[in-house]
């Protein structure tokens, strides 16, 4: 394999430094969790730090699908989704196989497989189509050497969402050629309607991703999964799980763990709190004549452009942004994009630094225009 440092990586605003930045605008979670605020640091120097479960937590997993039909043994317990997307990844690929992937999309689903030297058929979602799937495309895109199908629900970065109709589609075109359909769905807790079953409810040919990193704020724990119906895919990516890492940090899990338990108290507050972030940027929105977007149905980013680029300068455009406003968004080139797009978190900063952040965006577009 051949590994190269991914930008998204390279210029994040942990490697940066939090404190160099006053409107973080460019995170894809929601604000991050103080562990005194969980109220689960009681009764954790109880716990044995021996080896774990090396499928993970038992809890862990059935509180991943609870109130699903799926069984704890559907899930293995992984370093982030980050961790999931490697092992599949890596378990399914080969160099020369191919993949079918969307494009934008999250780095590491495009950047592992190139890592593999596997051959990426891109399905490029466009702006002007509302960044919506093409599904004949995707079936187009699809030969003998395909091992995969691999798509995110919501989308990062623009936050469109598939619907059932075309998840369904999906499942019977892999299960009519014999591969794999990847959902990363680590955002799926916050679509703003009701979220669609689990992919992998529908069919054995679905492998679900997903963290507690987004919904939840809390990427620092480092707790993701994969779900799969099919065992002997899963002894796999068990077996592939056990040579990189053995089993999860079991202090993490354990937290990972007691914070699930009381889900419905948190996810409410969280999801009511990204819905009137989200209002903020809709008014933004709608006074800007210079961006404009394609309207999200989830997650906590979304991946408008600016309308006349040949009038700007963009490198100025970021310059100013950051160097005299404070204000970090991810600029395309994070998700193989030209730089006149830019991925907006807005689930991630408090209220008053989002609008502070957005009327950056507005100025310095105005002080970059040709
Ligand atoms: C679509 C998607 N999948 C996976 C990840 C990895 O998240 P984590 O490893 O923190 O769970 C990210 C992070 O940005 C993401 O956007």
């Amino acid at each position: 394999m051949h590994f190269r440092r991914m930008p998204i990586e390279v210029e994040s605003p942990e490697q940066m430094g939090y404190d160099s930045i006053r409107n973080n605008l460019s995170e894809s979670s929601y604000t991050d969790t103080l562990l005194r605020d969980t109220g689960i640091d009681t009764g954790l120097y109880d716990l044995l730090l021996a080896y774990g479960s090396h499928a993970g937590h038992e809890g862990l997993r059935e509180l991943i699908v609870k109130d699903t039909p799926l069984k704890k043994d559907d899930v293995l317990i992984t370093i982030g989704a980050a961790g999931a997307l490697f092992i599949i990844a890596t378990s399914l690929l080969e160099k020369g196989d191919e993949l079918v992937v969307v494009r934008p999309n999250y780095a590491t689903n495009l950047e592992t497989p190139r890592a593999i030297g596997a051959t990426l058929k891109y399905i490029d979602l466009r702006f002007e189509e509302g960044f919506a799937l093409d599904l004949h495309q995707i079936e187009k895109a699809i030969t003998p050497g395909t091992k995969y199908i691999s798509v995110t629900y919501p989308h990062n970065p623009t936050g469109v969402c598939l619907t059932d109709n075309e998840l369904r589609q999906l499942i019977v075109l892999a299960e009519s050629k014999g591969i794999r359909l990847l959902v990363d769905e680590t955002y799926r807790d916050m679509v703003f309607r009701e979220p669609l079953p689990l992919a992998v409810e529908y069919s054995p040919h679905v492998i679900s991703v997903s963290s507690l990193s987004k919904t939840y704020g809390l990427p620092g724990i480092r707790v993701g999964w994969i779900i799969c119906r099919d065992k002997e895919l899963m002894e796999t990516f068990l077996a592939a799980k056990e040579q990189i890492y053995i089993c999860g940090p079991v202090l993490e899990e354990e937290i990972a763990y007691r914070y699930l338990q009381q889900k419905d108290r948190y996810l409410p507050l969280i999801r009511t709190d990204i819905r009137q972030k989200f209002d903020i940027v809709k008014s933004w929105m709608r006074q800007q004549e210079s961006f404009e977007w394609v309207e999200p149905g989830g997650g906590a980013v979304c991946f408008p452009r600016i309308r006349q680029p040949e009038r700007v300068d963009i490198g100025k455009f970021y310059d100013i942004l950051l160097n005299k406003y404070g204000t970090y968004t991810g600029p395309g080139h994070w998700f193989d994009m030209p730089r006149h797009y830019m991925r907006i978190g807005y689930g991630w900063p408090p209220r008053a630094s989002l609008e502070e952040g957005l009327q950056s965006l507005t100025k310095s577009l105005l002080e970059a225009s040709r």
